[in-house]
């Protein structure tokens, strides 16, 4: 049986708001972004920062709270490749699937990595360890092939070093 799924935005909505801390995302509101709505993509950003993901309980309360639809929210969230609906991994592994880095073994480290977390891309760890999501080009295409986690970048990676890698992630 896979260890992994791809999670569904709307999947178990009622545990998601459970997971939202609305007392916190009232301070972010008022406080940091005194309930501006020209302030709205900056506080998704921060929403995205604390849950790596945008969950929807947080978007449908801070609609009502700066008094727009939740469709003109859904609308900026989805324009925006940076934010995601889903729920992802702790951390984010974006894995460079770019010509030069395709050519120089890109596609070894992708099935590496599906060999280790039984993902693929878009997909989840069961234990939210991990999201792997292709990019194209990351901009260090000398150092390919690429994998960035977070924020950290990790180039000429060979296959034999994606374990040790992922290691230093909890
Ligand atoms: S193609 Fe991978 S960083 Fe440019």
């Amino acid at each position: 049986m896979s260890e992994a799924h791809a999670v569904r935005p709307d999947s178990d909505e009622a545990s998601l708001a459970e997971a939202v801390d609305f007392v916190e995302l009232d301070t972010l509101i008022d406080d940091e972004f005194s309930k501006d709505k020209e302030n709205l993509i900056m506080m998704l950003q921060a929403i995205q920062r604390r849950y790596n993901y945008l969950p929807k309980p947080a978007l449908t309360y801070l609609a009502a709270k700066i008094g727009i639809p939740y469709s003109k929210i859904y609308e900026v969230a989805t324009f925006y490749s940076t934010f995601s609906l889903a729920p992802r991994g702790r951390n984010i592994i974006s894995l460079c699937l770019g010509t030069a880095c395709h050519v120089r073994g890109a596609e070894r480290i992708r099935e590496r990595l599906h060999d280790i977390l039984h993902i693929d891309d878009g997909q989840t760890t069961d234990d939210k360890r991990f999201t792997l999501e292709s990019v194209r080009c990351i901009g260090c295409c000398s150092l390919g092939p690429v994998m960035k986690i977070n924020e950290d970048m990790h180039g000429r990676i060979a296959t034999d070093e994606v374990d040790k890698v992922l290691g230093h992630y909890e």
